[in-house]
């Protein structure tokens, strides 16, 4: 730990577990040490980082006192340390210019994990820190997830183990402290952000669903994100039953082409398909299940070789909103309505 630490202090890169995903850090005000991350990565610079703290009172060295609003007092309270980035006005000339890609705004959160916040503690900076994967690439659940993507690439991992939440935090932004608009769904629910803010507004973050294929197997991919390697698309219908029919049908005639087939399914239906690899993905009686479980489902569908995939929707309600989200984002938006 202190040696992970003091490589963050020199100005290396640490991949190290979050109670969401595993994260690559660096020295926030550090642009040299910011710059490894987005080059480890191949992440575009245009896209922003979250900067990482082990104790509330570090804010105050980032954010002005006056930007802080009692709303952002509310939610801090309520889910730091946990998976919830709040995105504050930044005080100029703290951070390197790379971790908020050019913008006024930048995104903080204490995680909660007890190896995350004593490496913060001990390193005593504020730690940028992107999911530590291959831009593109299912984010880490797992130090091996890191190791495939980021060896020799990166300073140091720190292995904890299983991530819990499995997703990425919940992404807001409060407008006049009256509106809170969700940026990322994530580990908070858009229910639970209402319960702890009465009297506000909660815009829910619009549906992945921008892209939707009328015939099944139009390409439908604007961009992937998540993405295993090969083809996936989301099914949903009016019942489980007449999703696996469809299913199933496709991928025997999948098969007959020449391809390997997979199925994301859950734990409920996972007896009903025949593929080259089932992966029940969780419970749909319990959401966190699935969410912990899926992205290192859609590694495994390209460690085992699978070029044609379909995945069951689940219930977009709770927890389900950025599940869905990250579904769409691997699927590059391929949906059979059936
Ligand atoms: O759970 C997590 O949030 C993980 C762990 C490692 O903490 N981190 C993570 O970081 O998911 P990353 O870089 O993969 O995702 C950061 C997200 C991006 O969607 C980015 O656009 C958004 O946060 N973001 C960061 N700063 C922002 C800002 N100032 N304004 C709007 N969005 C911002
Ligand atoms: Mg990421």
């Amino acid at each position: 730990m202190t040696q992970a630490a003091k490589l963050l202090r020199e100005g290396e890169t640490v991949a190290f577990p979050t109670e969401t995903v595993y994260g690559l850090g660096a020295d926030a005000t550090n642009t040299k040490a910011v710059d490894q991350i987005y080059k480890a990565k191949g992440r575009p610079s245009d896209n922003p980082l979250i900067v990482h703290i082990a104790d509330i009172r570090q804010l105050n060295d980032l954010v002005a006192a006056s930007a802080i609003t009692s709303s952002h007092r509310r939610l801090m309270e309520a889910f730091w340390p946990g998976p919830l980035t709040i995105v504050f006005p930044v005080k100029e000339g703290v951070l390197s210019p790379l971790v908020t890609a050019g913008l006024s705004t930048v995104g903080i959160r204490i995680p909660d994990h007890p190896v995350a916040l004593e490496l913060l503690k001990e390193a005593g900076c504020p730690v940028a820190a992107p999911s530590a994967n291959s831009s593109g690439r299912p984010s880490p659940t797992l130090a091996v997830h890191v190791r495939e993507d980021l060896e020799g690439k990166i300073g140091g991992l720190l292995d904890g183990g299983p991530t819990g939440v499995g997703v990425e935090s919940t992404v807001i932004q409060m407008v006049d402290d009256n509106e809170l608009y969700i940026l990322r769904p994530g580990g908070i629910t858009a229910e639970s952000l209402r319960a702890a803010l009465p009297g506000k507004v909660v815009h829910e973050p619009q549906k992945e669903t921008l892209h939707e294929s009328e015939a099944p197997r139009a390409p439908g991919m604007k961009y992937t994100h998540y993405a295993p390697q090969g083809a996936m698309q989301i099914v949903m219908g009016d019942t489980p039953q007449a999703v696996a029919a469809w299913i199933q049908q496709d991928l025997d005639a999948a098969k007959l082409q020449g391809m390997r087939t997979g199925v994301l399914t859950y734990e409920e239906h996972a007896a009903w398909y025949q593929a080259d690899l089932v992966i029940a993905c969780g419970s749909l009686s319990r959401p966190e299940t699935i969410a912990r479980e899926l992205y290192g489902a859609l590694r495994r569908f390209d460690t085992e070789g699978i070029t044609y995939m379909n995945a069951e929707a689940c219930p977009e309600e709770g927890l389900g909103q950025a599940i869905m989200n990250r579904m769409y984002k691997a699927a590059g938006h391929s949906l059979v309505q059936v």
